[in-house]
């Protein structure tokens, strides 16, 4: 039970790893607000939340959205009375293409608006409480796609990613002194819903070959292998950790 009595926002939560980061900060003791741009999705994130004995309230949020973020954090602020944990999931490369010459100014817009604007406006619209407790975690969900170079997502996707590296340290270093740290997971390539099993097939076997003959774990990763990670650096066992990128991909990069 290390985050015993927390409350943890979670963005893109009825997705396939924002469930899971539901599903194991409340397992450590959490109280969830999940929130997602498609309210439906999070229907089976409550009933499996509240077997582990915890609260969860679900919130309709447009991550890219200033005046959703707002209005919805606000909201969760009154309902809960203290936002510890902020993890800034919901992205993806969210159905764009990945051939340059296919990418429209509209799918530049999407990706770069939902990845790296949500995160912002999401942390932004956090601090506030948690200037005011001395204490908070943020945890942005990076990709490999911002570390190196990866054939399974386009230029959109890697720059949005990229962008969220440098805001974590950016962000890490503005936030340190009230106590708030800030650290992102740059996971590699996790089987953890639709989107991603949509994506993997779409490679022939000759390029599935090629990842997985490029981790040297030799596998691809569970989601919660994410998710375990995420717990480390919302709890004090990660209390001297900020500005850190977490790589969670096997050993496909090492920095
Ligand atoms: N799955 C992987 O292999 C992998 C690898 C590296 C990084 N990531 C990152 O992990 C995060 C989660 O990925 P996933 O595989 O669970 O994806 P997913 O598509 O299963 O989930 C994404 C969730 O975000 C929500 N969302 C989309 N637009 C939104 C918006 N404007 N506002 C609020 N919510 C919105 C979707 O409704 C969905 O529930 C993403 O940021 C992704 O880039 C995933």
């Amino acid at each position: 039970m290390r985050l015993k009595d927390k409350v943890a926002v979670i963005t893109g939560a009825g997705g396939g790893l924002g469930r899971e980061f539901a599903f194991t900060l409340a397992g450590e003791g959490a109280h969830i607000a999940a929130t997602d741009l498609d309210i439906d999705l999070l229907d089976d994130v409550v009933p499996g939340v509240k077997k582990l004995g915890r609260e969860c309230k679900t919130y309709k949020m447009d991550v890219s959205n200033k005046a959703s973020v707002t209005e919805t954090m606000v909201d969760i602020y009154n309902t809960f009375g203290h936002i510890d944990i902020l993890v800034n999931n919901a992205g993806g490369s969210l159905y764009t293409p990945k051939i340059t010459e296919e990418i429209t100014e509209e799918h530049w817009y999407k990706v770069l608006d939902v990845n790296l604007k949500g995160t912002f406006l999401c942390s932004q619209a956090v601090v506030q409480y948690m200037i005011k407790q001395k204490s908070g975690k943020i945890i942005n969900v990076a990709s490999i796609g911002g570390r190196t170079a990866s054939i399974v997502t386009g230029v959109p996707y890697a720059s949005a990613k990229g962008g969220i590296i440098s805001l974590t340290r950016r962000m890490a270093l503005e936030f340190g002194p009230y106590g708030i740290n800030v650290n992102a997971i740059a996971p590699g390539t996790v089987l953890s819903g639709q989107r991603m099993i949509n994506l993997w097939n779409e490679l022939n076997e000759e390029q599935k070959k090629a990842i997985l003959s490029s981790i040297p774990l030799g596998r691809l990763s569970t989601a919660r292998e994410q998710a375990t990670v995420v717990i480390f650096l919302a709890s004090d066992d990660a209390s001297y950790i900020t500005g850190a990128i977490i790589d969670v991909n096997g050993g496909r990069f090492m920095s």
